[in-house]
């Protein structure tokens, strides 16, 4: 059964409990730049900002109305029809669905506010669950980028994943 999954827009008071999902030290294939409470919350300030400048779209993931996860677009500022998305979800809640309806409802939003039309997602190769999700969204398996992932001091090559949207309006989809 589809989990009761919303998403909406980051707020500085998700601060502390997204510093206490993304302080967990099995995440180890997700390149978290925030080492602590206070740079979250600085992390958080300006996410506003970003998603005015069409930079980057950050949301968090609900479950029942309680924050489960994060999820996030960054544009390509160079071509702004291709997305990157990432996620994570607190560890109770794994294996629930939740990233995959999360990127789904979030593909919706890309396609259509965000005008985007290729999203893309970065995966580490050991990074089995984020592989099954992007599986289970669609998304094609396009090959493996040399030195793509900076995981603190060190490069790891990555699989790039794609899947094209198509961008619905009222006359239908384009
Ligand atoms: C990746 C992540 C977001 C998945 O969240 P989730 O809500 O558990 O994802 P879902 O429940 O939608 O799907 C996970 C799938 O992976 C499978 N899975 C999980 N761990 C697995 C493992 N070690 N080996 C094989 N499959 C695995 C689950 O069984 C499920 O597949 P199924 O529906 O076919 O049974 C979560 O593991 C996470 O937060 N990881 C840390 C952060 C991270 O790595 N983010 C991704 C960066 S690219």
């Amino acid at each position: 059964m589809t989990p009761q999954v919303s998403v909406r827009y980051q707020q500085i008071g998700d601060a502390q409990r997204f510093f206490g999902i993304l302080s967990n030290p099995k995440f180890i294939y997700f390149p978290v730049t925030v080492s602590s409470l206070e740079d979250e919350m600085a992390y958080l300030s300006i996410t506003e900002e970003k998603r005015k400048s069409n930079f980057e779209h950050n949301f968090s993931i609900l479950l029942h109305n309680i924050i489960v996860g994060g999820i996030g677009i960054k544009v390509n500022q160079h071509d702004t029809f291709i997305g990157e998305a990432g996620y994570f979800i607190d560890e109770q809640y794994h294996g629930r669905g939740i990233a995959s309806r999360a990127l789904d409802i979030i593909s919706e939003r890309a396609a259509g506010d965000m005008n985007i039309r290729r999203l893309e997602l970065i995966i580490h190769p050991e990074n089995t669950a984020s592989i099954r999700v992007a599986e289970k969204n669609g998304f094609s398996r396009e090959g493996l980028l040399q030195k793509r992932m900076r995981i603190e001091d060190t490069y790891h090559d990555a699989l790039i994943f794609g899947k094209s949207l198509h961008h619905v309006t009222a006359g239908g989809a384009l």
